[in-house]
């Protein structure tokens, strides 16, 4: 399973929700996130991940295809145990990494299409001209969508509809902290919310993995992360297959 969490506008909290998703996963299986931002990672720097492997290991070991098995051995694990690819800070270096994991028959395809494997793919603020976002979206069975709910990034996203329905055909919405009301932006956006995280007081999200682990009723952030995680995997039981299975097993819609 192959999961893209991104952004349209703004830093609403991608790199802190797709943290917070591999976490709380709910399912059997553990969770990876896969730092693919083309303007670089963050993960290593903010959270203070110790160890050195990256994802520049990583695409070279998986330059003629690799699995579950290789992603996990190139993780580093954070203080309350998620596992993360890390990318360098220069998006410029990381490009042609991801370029080589997205690729038709790479390592994307191939955990997208193995049910024992989740993975959040963190692409940053998603801009429809970046080949690499392209290639990963393409793979990815959902396109999660990160919003604060404010009128700034409402309306932003509302503007470019039909650009974020032609990333991906199954979109959904995880709003960051208070402001409109999921009704209210599906209303508005004709998108639905699979989510909300509530917004951790300030200084706390950079130390969230902590948080997790320490006080797992902070704000109610892990149960709601933990609701996302559910929410995943009731649409693929209600789907029977994951919704774009077919389509990210195949290549079908690369575009690189
Ligand atoms: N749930 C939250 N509660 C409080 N602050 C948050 C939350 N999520 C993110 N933040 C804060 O918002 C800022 C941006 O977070 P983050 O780096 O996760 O966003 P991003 O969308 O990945 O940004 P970028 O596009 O720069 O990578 C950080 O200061 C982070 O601590
Ligand atoms: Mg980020």
């Amino acid at each position: 399973m192959l999961f893209a969490v991104g952004s349209w506008r703004g830093a609403p909290g991608v790199t802190t929700t797709a943290l917070a998703l591999a976490e709380s996963w709910p399912g059997p299986q553990s969770a990876v996130v896969l730092e693919c931002d083309p303007r670089g990672g963050s993960a290593a720097c903010r959270f203070l991940i110790p160890g050195s492997r990256t994802v520049e290991a990583l695409a070279s070991a998986a330059r003629h295809g690799g699995d579950a098995r290789l992603l996990a051995e190139h993780t580093r694990t954070t203080s309350a145990g998620a596992a993360v690819v890390t990318a360098p800070e220069d998006g410029e270096r990381l490009r042609p990494l991801i370029a080589v994991l997205a690729k038709p028959g790479g390592l994307l395809a191939t955990v997208a299409a193995d049910s024992e494997a989740v993975v959040f793919a963190d692409c940053g603020r998603l801009d429809p001209r970046d080949a690499e976002t392209c290639a990963v979206l393409a793979r990815a069975e959902s396109l999660i969508l990160v919003i604060r709910p404010v009128v700034e990034h409402a309306l932003g996203l509302k503007a470019a509809l039909g650009r974020i329905r032609e990333l991906h055909p199954d979109v959904g919405l995880v709003l960051v902290g208070s402001g409109y009301s999921p009704a209210e932006l599906t209303w508005l956006l004709e998108l639905p919310v699979w989510g909300t995280l509530p917004l951790l007081p300030t200084g706390a999200a950079s130390r969230v993995v902590d948080r997790l682990r320490r006080d797992h009723t902070q704000a109610g952030f892990r149960e709601a992360a933990v609701g996302i995680g559910d929410m995943l995997i009731g649409r693929r039981l209600v789907a029977g297959v994951a919704p774009h299975a077919a389509r990210t097993a195949t290549g079908v819609g690369a575009s690189a």
